[in-house]
Order: structure tokens, then C-alpha cells, then sequence
């Protein structure tokens, strides 16, 4: 079963930013989830939200700031023991952190709406250009548009599905969805990771992952059931 840092080593470090990334790094972590957005200028970003409310406390949305003013808002700032300055790292400065380290890397396009119309073309040519990154990558979207763009893009990208909402009744229709994207990845909500539900998903044909894992019985009972990866904010969670 694969351990994902999710959004870095977020349980002991700011989320998504370099600090964290390093820190899985020093931990051991080979694979990688993180959330992408694109600024008023045009470039790829790693942040969660679509604003910096929660992480920053400014109610900008990374949509409506130059890159240059992004980098000005702390994102640690709410961060407890250690609130100190913390920059929304770029895509690219991401990547140069985990470095070699990256076995997997999953990037979570946030493009709800649309909101970064033609994402999908620049983030895929960003991977291009780099010597193995798109073998590495499996980009997940909880915006089915999003996955429908990037498939209609590349036949052979690995796509990760995501459902919003999703219940253990909605299962057969996501699992539709899912195949008419021809994702690789099933990632489902631990509060409905069954048994059941991970063996029907695996039936499927998919490779299921489930979010968030931060419990170590947790992600014993995953492993147990033949879930195929955990995303975690404690890439240590195994040895805790
Ligand atoms: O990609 C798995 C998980 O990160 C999805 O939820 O809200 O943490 O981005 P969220
Ligand atoms: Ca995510």
C-alpha cells in the first residue's frame, strides 16, 4: 500500500508548502499530493483552497493576484507551533523540492467551474517538458470537465477520479463517470472506505485511494481491506 504525503508533511508543517514538501522528503516519502491553481499571470501554483482565508487570513482568491503578490501572503499564518512566513510555493518549485525523491505525484487540479480556463493544456505541456515527470504523475480533479479536457487531450495520461459528496449509493454512478474518463484511480473519502466499497471499486478495474488517512488503525484497516494507497499528513504514520 502506497503512503502519499498529503500536501507534504502536512501534519507537522505547513500544508502544501516547500517547509512540508522537504520535510516528507527527510521522512522518506516517494510519493506526493498536492493541490494546483494558476494566478491572475499565468502561473501554476500549490495551494488547497481557491482563496487565502484559512491559510493566510486575506480573502484574495489566487484567480485575482499576480504571482508576485501571492508570494507577499503568509500561508502559514494560522499554522500552530509555528506560524512563521511561508510562501505559496510554484509548481515548479514544488517539483524542484521533492526532486528525485518523487516515485509518484499526484496533482490535484482545483478547477471547480472552470475557473482557470485552459489549465488543462498548460499543466499537461508543463509536464511534457520535463524528462520523466508525466510518467510520474497521475492528475486527479474533483471537476469532471477538468478530467473529460485532460482525456481529450491524452489518451494515455493517468487520471485520478474524485467525486464530491460521494455516498455508498452513488458509488455505481461514480464508478461510471470514472470509466467514461478511463481513469487509472478511484480516491474516495475514508468515512465511506468499506470493505465492500473497496472491493467493488477494485472489481472495477481501478487503483483505490483513500483521503485522509492520519490514524494508524486507520490505515491498518485499509491496508487489511487491499486498498492500493493512503493519503496521509503523516508520511510516518506506518512507524508511529
Ligand atoms: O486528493 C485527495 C484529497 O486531497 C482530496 O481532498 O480536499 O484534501 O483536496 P482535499
Ligand atoms: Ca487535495
Amino acid at each position: 500500500m502506497r503512503i502519499i504525503a498529503h500536501r507534504g508533511a502536512s501534519g507537522y508543517a505547513p500544508e502544501n508548502t516547500l517547509k512540508a514538501f522537504s520535510l516528507a522528503v527527510g521522512m522518506g516519502a516517494s510519493d506526493f499530493e498536492f493541490d494546483v491553481h494558476r494566478t491572475k499571470d499565468g502561473v501554476l501554483v500549490v495551494h488547497h483552497d481557491y482563496d487565502l482565508k484559512r491559510t493566510a487570513g486575506s480573502e484574495a482568491r489566487i484567480a485575482d493576484l499576480a504571482y508576485s503578490e501571492l508570494r507577499k501572503l503568509n500561508v502559514a499564518a494560522h499554522f500552530a507551533p509555528d506560524p512563521s512566513f511561508q510562501a505559496a510555493p510554484s509548481l515548479e518549485a514544488v517539483l524542484d523540492e521533492i526532486g528525485p525523491a518523487a516515485g509518484l505525484l499526484n496533482l490535484e487540479v482545483k478547477n471547480d467551474g472552470n475557473v482557470y480556463p485552459g489549465i488543462e493544456e498548460q499543466l499537461l505541456a508543463f509536464l511534457e517538458e520535463r524528462a520523466g515527470l508525466r510518467q510520474k504523475s497521475l492528475i486527479s480533479s474533483f471537476d469532471h470537465g477538468t478530467l473529460r479536457r485532460f482525456r481529450a487531450l491524452s489518451p494515455d495520461l493517468r487520471l485520478g477520479y474524485l467525486g464530491h459528496g460521494l455516498s455508498t449509493v452513488l458509488l455505481a454512478p461514480a464508478l461510471g463517470w470514472a470509466r467514461a474518463v478511463k481513469a487509472v484511480n478511484f480516491h474516495m473519502a475514508l468515512r465511506i472506505a468499506f470493505r465492500a466499497n473497496v472491493a467493488l471499486i477494485r472489481k472495477a478495474g481501478f487503483n483505490v485511494f483513500v483521503y485522509t488517512v492520519n490514524g494508524r488503525e486507520d490505515a491498518l484497516r485499509m491496508r487489511e481491506f487491499g486498498v492500493d494507497g493512503i493519503f496521509t499528513n503523516y508520511p510516518d504514520i506506518m512507524e508511529k
